[in-house]
């Protein structure tokens, strides 16, 4: 039996991915731009052998249902690429709020990735890793490289994340709402592709935006990132909300953090605001005045401050390849490790 150990972190996106342009191989219809998190890690262990089928032990709790056949389908893809018809039991410990918006998924598929790649015995570069994640979920392939990251369009050899220059930030979680979203980002993004009249502007203007987020991350110019953040976001929800029938994931709780986010800008703080699939609300800020922002944003839900996260890596890899190539050494970057 062959295990490995890694552990992965969300990212949210400053300018976000939503439609794909290939579904089967999950590959979107623009590029975009996140910034790793350092809290709410996913740690993963995936031991290769000694069961007849994959299982998975979510939180604790063994899990049966459309989570396992995700993972079904994503440990298909290692076994094809390390040729090895062996099943997996995988462990997770996932501290995002399941299913809230935060991108659990993108975590949880970069801890998937990194585990499952090292105990089929696949020794993968970052690139490659990234490549692998997107086939789970598209946010996870951005969890695999660390700080700000670009996500790629492209095709399948194309069409990975890296890690860009930035200037030092920071975000402030504004959790309004820590339920399951109504409706998943998959079918939500189907539906927006195939009836919102907005969605062909909406791939117009981020491809845009794209270019632009880059050029204010590359010259260290942190209020263009802001307002471009800002924009994006409400760009996306605008265009969700043209689907039909639609779909509306900001609630008035969420707007209300976004009116509050102006009013600390006009007060001179740096704080801009984002939301994904769901209600809740993610403030881009610097490190100097998270806290400010935090302390002022603590009446509207569940405050978390967040620095610039490490990008996924292993913690443990030990065993013996009964199939394919030799497990990868354990990459333990002493410096990421400590959760
Ligand atoms: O790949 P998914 O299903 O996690 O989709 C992520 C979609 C957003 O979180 C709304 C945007 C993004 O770029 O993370």
């Amino acid at each position: 039996m062959t295990t490995a150990t890694a552990v992965a972190h969300p990212n949210i996106a400053l300018v976000k991915y939503w439609g794909k342009a290939d579904a089967t191989l999950a590959l979107p219809a623009t590029g975009s731009v996140s910034m790793g998190l350092d809290v709410f890690p996913t740690t993963t262990t995936v031991t290769v052998g000694g069961t007849a089928d994959d299982t998975l032990t979510l939180n604790g709790a063994v899990t049966t249902d459309g989570a396992l056949v995700r993972v079904t389908q994503f440990l298909d893809l290692v076994r094809t690429l390390a040729g090895s018809t062996e099943h997996a039991s995988v462990v997770s410990e996932n501290t995002v709020p399941t299913g809230a918006g935060l991108a659990s998924s993108a975590s949880g598929f970069a801890a998937l990735a990194t585990a499952a790649a090292a105990a089929y015995g696949l020794d993968l570069s970052e690139r490659d890793l990234s490549r692998l994640a997107r086939r789970g979920s598209g946010s996870a392939t951005r969890s695999i490289p660390g700080g700000v990251a670009v996500w790629h369009a492209g095709d399948d050899q194309g069409s990975y994340a890296e890690t860009v220059p930035a200037p030092p930030m920071a975000m402030v979680v504004v959790t309004i709402d820590a339920g399951p979203k109504p409706i998943g980002s998959r079918e939500a993004m189907r539906r927006t592709i195939a009836t919102s009249p907005f969605y062909p502007a909406w791939v117009t203007s981020t491809t845009e935006t794209v270019t632009e987020v880059l050029a204010a991350c590359a010259a260290g110019d942190f209020p263009r990132i802001g307002e471009l953040t800002e924009s994006n976001a409400l760009r996306m929800h605008a265009t969700i909300e043209g689907a039909f029938p639609p779909i509306r994931y900001l609630t008035a709780r969420s707007v209300a953090v976004f009116d509050a986010v102006a009013e600390l800008r006009a007060a001179g703080l740096q704080a801009y605001a984002t939301a994904d699939a769901g209600p809740n609300v993610v403030v881009l800020t610097t490190p100097q005045d998270r806290s400010a922002v935090a302390t002022a944003l603590a009446g509207h839900g569940d405050v978390i401050e967040s620095g610039t996260g490490p990008g996924a890596h292993l913690v443990r890899s030990e065993g013996t390849a009964t199939t394919g190539e030799a497990p990868a050494p354990a990459v333990v970057r002493p410096e990421e490790s400590a959760e």
